[in-house]
């Protein structure tokens, strides 16, 4: 399989060296980017060729992976018209949507649309997907494969969900950041060093992530189960639940799924 990348940024990077992980090969890897420093770097990491311009294209084989920022979109798709082919286009590109994309690529249908997140950086993404009718289930599988190599994947099958990944999976990290960062200052106020601080409360969040990814039961579940009466953590869980933890965290995801149908809005015009 013949497989093109446009943009060769962090995305790409991430994406070119977990696919290289898990078994697709370096010389059928071709990466179009304008970049002379991030060309030299791609070649230097993971020995794929390079290219400045997509003019330089003959044809963009049977995958091409669409990795540049929403607003290059345009510029980047418009000397692809005429070599897509039958090939499968994958867009990773925040809130474009596929009928958009299939209007920048000159009416291809082949698409699929991919929300990643920035744990994908380290190979533990989470990316939402959903394609077009016209995409099978070999190309889905092809799409499932390419995205697995930087993390889990999950399909939906209609594009509106695409807004609430993008505001659970997307943004989320900024969430448990956000934990995190008020762990590391209750450290502080309980005369933790930073370091100290640090790993208390990273390690509690990577660790209770493990343990619920782990089990069959609800989060409701285990916490409940660690919440004995009159102890510590029901001590915490009643102010932090009359502070309106719980709310907020839900009203701040419903509000990140209708910006995201908003900007979705505004890029498709
Ligand atoms: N980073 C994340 O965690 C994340 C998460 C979810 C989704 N995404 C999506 O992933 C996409 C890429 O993000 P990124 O963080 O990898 O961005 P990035 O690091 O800026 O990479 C984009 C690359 O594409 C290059 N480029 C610009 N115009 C081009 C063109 N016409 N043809 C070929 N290459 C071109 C850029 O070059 P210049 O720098 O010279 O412009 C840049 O090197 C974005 O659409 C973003 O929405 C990213």
């Amino acid at each position: 399989m013949k497989i093109t990348f446009i943009g060769g940024g962090n995305m790409a990077n991430a994406l070119i060296g977990g696919m290289l992980r898990h078994g697709f090969a370096a010389a059928s890897i071709t990466v179009v980017e304008p970049g002379g420093s991030a060309r030299e770097r791609l070649g230097a990491a993971h020995h794929v060729v390079c290219l400045g311009a997509a003019s330089d294209l003959a044809s963009v084989g049977d995958l091409l992976l669409l990795a540049v920022k929403p607003q290059q979109m345009r510029e980047a798709c418009a000397p692809l018209i005429g070599k897509l082919a039958a090939a499968l286009v994958i867009s990773i590109a925040a809130g474009l949507d596929l009928a958009t994309l299939s209007r920048l690529l000159g009416g291809h249908r082949r698409i699929i649309r991919a929300m990643p997140n920035t744990p994908a950086l380290i190979g533990a993404g989470m990316t939402g997907l959903c394609a077009l009718p016209e995409v099978d289930v070999a190309g889905r599988a092809i799409a499932d494969q390419a995205l697995a190599a930087v993390g889990s994947t999950l399909w939906v099958d209609d594009e509106k969900q695409m807004d609430g990944v993008t505001a659970l999976s997307g943004s989320g990290p900024a969430y448990v950041f956000l934990l995190i960062e008020a762990l590391q200052e209750a450290a502080a106020q309980l005369g933790f060093t930073p370091e100290q601080g640090g790993q208390l409360a990273i390690e509690t969040v990577a660790g209770a992530a493990a343990l619920a990814a782990r089990s069959t039961e609800p989060a409701a579940a285990l916490r409940e189960r660690v919440t004995s009466k009159g102890g510590t953590t029901e001590a915490a869980l009643r102010v932090m639940m009359d502070a309106g933890v719980k709310e907020g965290v839900i009203a701040g995801v419903r509000a990140a799924e209708a910006r995201s149908r908003e900007l979705g809005k505004l890029l498709g015009e």
